[in-house]
């Protein structure tokens, strides 16, 4: 069966990638490069001895987008990952998002519509949900404004699907809200490849570690949390990548309610960034250089799952526990030093 992963050379693209191939499925990869290289599709063939058909392509060619499908009709579903993921950057190149996370989905859309059947999983984002006002924060919190140029791809990108699945039956999509996903795989053979100076805490802790980046900022210590930090629900990569895998089986095995439906992707444990910090050391057995600096524009105080819709619905769990996941980034910054 063949399965269609845009972004597939991404950080949880190519996670899931391994995890698609590990159950069987044939997969084919567009990716257009801007935000990956070649090596991750190497280190997926080293980890599952299969390679997955490879297309540089760009979403945004719309007659690319159209040749391609022609050229696959035997598609049976579509993992959408390929879009801009950098918050601040959404602030300063808006037009540049807008372009590349929804033109893109709206090409890919349009031409699975024209297919027999098509299942279509989405990479959506808790940041929907802005500040939530309760935790956990279940798939029922209300969306509220967007607090980037990103977080509103993702809002409208849901929002096109919905409407696009309203009056096509034969379209059936899930979209997952990721928390924050962190880690890499086991192998140490793919992880996440930040570009330039990384925005998200799990890099910049790990090449703080290895040398490479002088002190950590911690950006606040005077929020209302246990010990003044933010508190985040950090997944595993590789867990985030089965529940891909889940979510597409559900499709395909026709056991989806609706053909929209949403579910909440986490732990469902929050972490404060001091504890994120303080289980790094213990894994690491090296002590962190960092500092208390002034809040981050944007950031909100607390964001973990509601896992519970995801755990019933979906039989899907996470299995790996946060130092796992603060181990598996080490030995993967490790990897990338030594190269
Ligand atoms: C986590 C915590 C920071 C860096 C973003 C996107 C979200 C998703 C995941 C794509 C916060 C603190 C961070 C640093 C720090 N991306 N921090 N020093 O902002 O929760 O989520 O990435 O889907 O959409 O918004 O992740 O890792 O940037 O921050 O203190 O150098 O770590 O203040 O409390 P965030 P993050």
């Amino acid at each position: 069966m063949k399965i269609l992963v845009t972004g597939g050379l991404g950080f949880i693209g190519s996670h899931t990638v391994v995890e698609l191939q590990n159950k069987g499925y044939q997969v084919v990869i567009i990716d257009n490069l801007s935000n990956a290289s070649l090596d991750v599709l190497e280190g997926i063939v080293s980890i599952t001895n299969q390679a997955p058909i490879f297309e540089k392509l760009d979403l945004k060619d719309k007659s690319a987008v159209q040749n391609f499908f022609k050229a696959h009709q035997d598609i049976q579903g579509v993992i959408h990952f390929a879009a801009s993921k950098a918050v601040g950057e959404s602030v300063t190149n808006p037009l540049m998002y807008y372009e590349n996370n929804i033109n893109t989905l709206v090409y890919v859309l349009q031409e699975l519509i024209k297919l027999e059947v098509s299942n279509f999983i989405f990479s959506s984002s808790c940041t929907v949900y802005g500040q939530a006002d309760v935790m956990p924060i279940a798939e029922t919190a209300p969306v509220k404004l967007a607090e980037s140029p990103y977080g509103n791809t993702k809002q409208i990108g849901e929002e096109i699907i919905k409407d696009t699945c309203n009056i096509n039956a034969k379209l059936n999509s899930i979209a997952l809200r990721y928390f924050n996903p962190i880690g890499a795989h086991d192998s140490a053979k793919i992880g996440e490849l930040p570009i330039g100076v990384p925005q998200n805490l799990i890099p910049y802790i790990t090449q703080t570690a290895i040398g490479q980046r002088a002190q950590l900022s911690v950006f606040g210590d005077d929020y209302p949390t246990s010990d003044g930090t933010c508190v985040r629900d950090y997944i595993h990569v590789v867990d985030l990548a089965k529940a891909h895998v889940v979510a597409l089986q559900r499709l395909l095995n026709k056991n989806n309610q609706t053909n929209f439906e949403v579910f909440n992707l986490g732990t469902g444990t929050g972490s404060t960034v001091l504890e994120v910090i303080k289980a790094f050391e213990k894994v690491s057995d090296t002590k962190l250089n960092y500092k208390i600096v002034d809040r981050r524009q944007g950031d909100v105080i607390s964001a973990y799952a509601d896992t519970s819709k995801a755990n019933a619905e979906l039989g899907w769990k996470s299995e790996h526990t946060l130092e796992d996941a603060m181990l598996s980034a080490w030995k993967w910054q490790k990897v990338l030093h030594s190269n």
